[in-house]
């Protein structure tokens, strides 16, 4: 499967930050945004990403990550010319989806919870249909908006509803079979001139194929486009890596327990990079400390 990163839009609600900086990149309490729906991407198990941004912002983008070897990833980058809606990233990135799935994830989102990784594996191992996530919100005129029948079944889906049928906004994280393409090619611009991923999720659920996942208790999501939920993003990550000594969304340690990077290529990268720093002294401790996901694998079977 392969994953979209995207980071375009023009930041209009992070003015005057974003004037001329992408949103992308502000800081979430220790590490830049982008890094957080990137991440989930990793811990779906993706390893080919393109990111989409503006002619802008690209560059800065491209500093950032690179190629994506640092990480035992691959980068390819896509550009959107103007912000015209979610839905226009498959038309962009079509040569590179190829023949594959694809999943979507939004720049500006971060989801973290309990049983993260295993929720995305598998959504990103299911073969047909499509997977998108669900979270109970105060205002859920903002966002696409899932309506279910009694046994729970999803029956509508409306993008920023004046009535909304429900409380479940759909998060910014999108998992879709090769259909993806064809489907996005269909849709038209919206009354607000943009081709919007709503369109496409309700594709799927007029054919019986899309699966909503509802996020409880336990979860954190936000969608960090405004000053406060950026500020609120900053605040959490800050609490919970405090109180559990354990870092969300890093890269470095995703790619490590994975597999992608053994022990040396760990610490070259964190000497390089991170020395003398709070970020590099986390990830020295993780190269002294834990087996990486091959390292268990093999344990256990040695064990088994
Ligand atoms: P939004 O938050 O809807 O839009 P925005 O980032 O332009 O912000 P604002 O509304 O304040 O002007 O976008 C959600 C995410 O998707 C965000 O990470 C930017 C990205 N995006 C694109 O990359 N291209 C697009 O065409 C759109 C609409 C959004």
């Amino acid at each position: 499967m392969k994953g979209l990163l995207l980071a375009g839009g023009n930041g209009t609600r992070l003015r005057p930050v974003t004037m001329s900086i992408s949103k992308h990149l502000l800081p979430v309490y220790d590490k830049p945004l982008i890094y957080y729906p990137l991440s989930l991407l990793m811990l779906a198990g993706i390893r080919e990403i393109m990111v989409i941004s503006s002619p802008r912002d690209l560059p800065a983008l491209r500093r950032l990550l690179g190629d994506g070897t640092q990480w035992g990833i691959r980068f390819a980058y896509g550009e959107q010319p103007s912000p015209d809606g979610l839905a226009q990233a498959f038309l962009i990135a079509e040569d590179f989806i190829g023949a594959d799935g694809c999943a979507l994830a939004l720049g500006d989102n971060i989801l973290f919870g309990h049983g993260l990784s295993e929720l995305v594996e598998t959504a990103a191992e299911r073969r047909a249909g499509a997977t998108v996530f669900a979270y109970q919100v105060p205002d859920p005129e903002r966002f696409g908006v899932v309506g279910f029948d009694d046994a729970g079944r999803p029956v509508s889906i409306e993008e920023k509803p004046a009535r909304p049928a429900s409380s479940w906004a759909v998060t910014g994280f999108y998992f879709y079979d090769n259909d993806v393409v064809r489907i996005a090619r269909s849709v038209r611009p919206s009354a607000r001139g943009e081709l919007e991923i709503t369109d496409v999720n309700r594709a799927y659920m007029a054919r019986g194929a899309l699966q909503v996942e509802r996020l409880g208790r336990g979860f954190a999501w936000f969608d960090a486009g405004t000053h406060d939920s950026l500020l609120d993003a900053a605040d959490y990550v800050r609490l919970v890596e405090t109180h559990q000594r354990l870092k969300i969304a890093s890269p470095e340690e995703i790619a490590f327990r994975r597999g992608y990077l053994d022990r040396e290529a760990l610490s070259r990268l964190t000497a390089e990079r991170y020395a003398h720093t709070a970020y590099g002294d986390y990830l020295d401790r993780l190269a002294a400390d834990v087996p990486t996901l091959a390292e268990a694998t093999r344990h256990q079977s040695f064990c088994d």
